[in-house]
């Protein structure tokens, strides 16, 4: 099965957009290897858009040939010496949405083109739709092309959710669907997509299937194609990445590998929380309310976990500089009086073996979170 966790990786386009070249391509591909990334667990360096010549060539996708002279086979080839896997990019509608030829009508041949070049993962966007076509059926249409290539293609459905992705999306061969529009460096942006809009979608998700909340921007300091004014602090990117993580969501890095530091490298490795992501019961993480002070300014989301443990997060989105967020065990199902052990999954630390309730004090913007573990009596 394909994506029977959910995918990781990284995407070209939250930093580069159309600053892109073989050569990052293959220093992203080494930087994998020499961060650590791909020990971790990172496996699609993905091609976003504008790869591609402005034309076709003999009816085929072709590259740009100033920024890929050696071509894409070969920059395939070069990634998956590397043990990694290669992505691409195109577009259900007959241009992208950077206005290069996409597949709309071409989706045997470009689907074939991609699975003889080595590409192992397709994003596929909604932009320039004929009108009258209907993008579900062309989207279906793409799945069933790659489907036949014979290559096994993880299928990237990009369409923001107008169509609600997550009730067709696997049917149409798809193992991962956007649910929103585009995120930003920007906290403005994580928490409207990661805290709202994703509500109410967690029963879709599952092993091989996966709702998605867009690319990480985690790293990013204000540089690069999605940048804002306002780019995030470290501790609001901690809290994305968290929510990420118990979102079950793909986590397709955005940032600049090859130039991270330390904070982000070890964010984007921590163990602990990739377990969470990568859990092998694949559920995502609900909304379970807010914690017991109440108040708009505090999420609480639980993960249920394949071992009988529950990961949770407490957000603490307001403003004051910290808050006491606390959480009961009713709320995660689970008896009062069962003696649970807490581990701290920034670090990986026992935080004792608790009763009832769990209390922590959050900083502004942050997140703590735990694995709950029921004690065996
Ligand atoms: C859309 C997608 C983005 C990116 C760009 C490329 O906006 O949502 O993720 O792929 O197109 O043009």
């Amino acid at each position: 099965m394909l994506a029977r966790t959910p995918p990781l990786g990284w995407n070209t386009w939250n930093t580069f957009s159309g600053d892109i070249s073989e050569q990052l391509i293959r220093e992203t591909a080494d930087a994998f290897v020499g961060t650590g990334l791909k020990d971790a667990g990172y496996e699609y360096v993905v091609i976003d858009d504008l790869w591609q010549a402005d034309e076709r060539k003999d009816g085929r996708l072709t590259w740009d040939e100033g920024k890929f002279p050696e071509g894409i086979p070969a920059l395939a080839a070069y990634v998956h010496s590397k043990g990694l896997k290669f992505g691409i990019y195109s577009c259900v509608g007959s241009y992208t949405c950077a206005g290069k030829p996409a597949s709309y009508g071409y989706e045997e041949e470009d689907a074939l083109t991609f699975a003889e070049w080595g590409v192992d993962f397709l994003k596929y966007d909604c932009c320039n739709v004929p009108p009258g076509v209907y993008a579900p059926a062309h989207y279906r249409r793409m799945g069933q092309a790659l489907r036949r290539s014979g290559r096994p293609i993880l299928y990237s459905i990009c369409e923001w959710g107008h169509y609600s992705p997550w009730k067709w999306g696997a049917s149409a061969g798809g193992q991962m669907w956007r649910t929103t529009g585009d995120i930003n460096d920007s906290w403005d942006t994580i928490a409207e997509i990661g805290f709202k809009q994703q509500e109410g979608l967690h029963a879709y998700a599952g092993p091989g299937r996966w709702n998605d909340p867009d690319m990480l921007v985690v790293g990013m300091y204000g540089k690069g194609a999605v940048a804002t004014e306002q780019s995030c602090t470290d501790a609001e990117y901690r809290s994305h990445f968290a929510l990420w993580c118990l979102l079950a969501a793909p986590l397709m890095i955005g940032c600049d590998v090859r130039n991270m530091n330390e904070t982000t490298r070890d964010l984007l490795t921590n163990r602990h929380l990739l377990d969470v992501n990568q859990d092998g019961l694949g559920l995502q993480a609900r909304r379970i309310g807010d914690d017991l002070h109440g108040g708009e300014t505090s999420h609480v989301f639980a993960k249920l976990l394949e071992d009988g443990s529950v990961a949770v997060g407490l957000f603490n989105v307001g403003d004051k500089d910290w808050r006491v967020m606390s959480i009961a065990w009713e709320a995660l199902g689970l008896h009062d009086r069962l003696p649970c052990q807490l581990v701290d999954l920034w670090t990986g630390e026992s935080l004792g073996v608790h009763e009832r309730v769990f209390t922590a004090h959050v900083h502004s913007h942050d997140a703590m979170v735990v694995r709950v573990i029921p004690q065996p009596s």
